[in-house]
């Protein structure tokens, strides 16, 4: 019996792998085995001799099984460290694959925009893309028969047969976000809407969807001075420029009072654009005075509050900073253009970090 112990401990510490390990299983204590075969014989012996060998043989057959057990165990840590070992990875590393993927220049362009107003405390708001007409036009004091419904371009949702309410549109304009913001935060107020917006139209210059970045501050003192700073500070942080001068052009919108177009100074010069000098002028955004029937719609006081929107075509400003020419390619999903045009993953634009590369 001790032969028998002295083999298959010595057996089983020397096993290297759990097919050895099942091996010396099924020679000791399978139902062949040569303990068992042991236990077998325990029938032919006198009452006296069973009573020593029996629980000897049994301990032994113990003694075999947490044998195997222990070294099952064993070996099972040892194969994990080993994997863990060879597994190994530093998650730290940088990727070796950064031009896989990019960042789609307007993805980019939304995270310098929502920097530069992140630093002078407006904080981000949303709004559905499928659009109430109420939020869309009446709200904004574009009532029903009002002709820049029609200059819009507004497509619109089909209503079934028999339901009469107003359908809903793809909003035009992210400006319907001004009054979900009023209506859920009130005044005072800060926050910039960037997202996609729709107008049935399509040349170089106009896609069917679009993006936008609306602007709105509401206070008891905000005034048209507020508004030129805060846009030229933008302007200036975007185009990454010490000096540009912008040109606010009286203009009509029905949701500000008064209203302005803003042109940016810039030049041609060589055919690629400078911002900030020469002697032309570039529009890129509308503006003004948030009229007092959009704060009533908004649920806030027009004799205590007024303050300033803005909305700027964000595919107009990308394309100006990173010299785009035309704007269906933003669109087209040509893995040339993106490799040529996107941004690497990791380069996420801060204001300390530098907003582009
Ligand atoms: N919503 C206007 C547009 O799409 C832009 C705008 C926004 C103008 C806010 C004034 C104030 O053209």
């Amino acid at each position: 019996m001790d032969d028998l112990r002295d083999k298959y401990i010595q057996a089983i510490a020397n096993a290297s792998d759990e097919a050895a390990l099942e091996e010396l299983r099924v020679q000791a204590v399978g139902k062949k085995g040569e303990v068992s075969l042991k236990m077998r014989e325990l029938g032919k012996m006198t009452p006296e001799e069973r009573q020593v060998a029996g629980p000897a043989l049994n301990a032994l057959k113990n003694e075999i099984n947490s044998a195997l057990a222990a070294k099952k165990e064993a070996l099972a840590d040892a194969a994990l460290d080993e994997r863990l070992r060879t597994e190994w990875l530093d998650v730290t590393l940088p990727s070796r694959n950064t031009r896989q993927g990019s960042i789609h220049p307007i993805s980019q362009v939304t995270e310098e925009v929502t920097a530069i107003f992140a630093d002078m405390g407006f904080s981000v708001a949303e709004g559905p893309q499928i659009e109430s007409d109420w939020y869309n036009f009446d709200a904004l004091n574009i009532p029903g028969h009002h002709p820049a419904r029609a200059e819009m371009d507004t497509f619109y949702t089909h209503r079934a047969a028999g339901d009469n309410r107003p359908p809903h549109v793809l909003r035009t304009h992210t400006s319907p976000v001004q009054i979900r913001s009023m209506q859920e935060h009130g005044a005072p107020i800060r926050i910039i809407a960037p997202g996609r917006v729709y107008r049935a139209d399509y040349d170089q210059t106009h896609t069917p969807m679009f993006h936008q970045v609306e602007g709105l501050a509401i206070d008891t003192d905000i005034s048209m001075a507020n508004l030129k700073w805060v846009l030229e500070e933008f302007v200036k942080s975007f185009f990454e420029v010490d000096n540009v001068e912008l040109r606010f052009r009286a203009s009509h919108f029905p949701f500000t009072e008064p209203s302005a177009e803003v042109d940016i100074r810039c030049s041609w010069e060589g055919g690629t654009l400078k911002v900030g000098e020469g002697d032309d002028w570039l529009e890129i955004l509308g503006s003004g005075m948030v009229h007092p029937k959009v704060l009533e719609a908004g649920n806030i006081d027009p004799s205590v509050y007024q303050g300033f929107a803005f909305g700027v075509g964000i595919d107009r400003i990308a394309m100006l900073k990173y010299g785009i020419p035309d704007l269906r390619a933003f669109f087209d999903s040509d893995l040339r253009w993106l490799r040529h045009y996107g941004f690497a993953a990791l380069d996420v634009p801060t204001l300390h970090g530098g907003l582009s590369r």
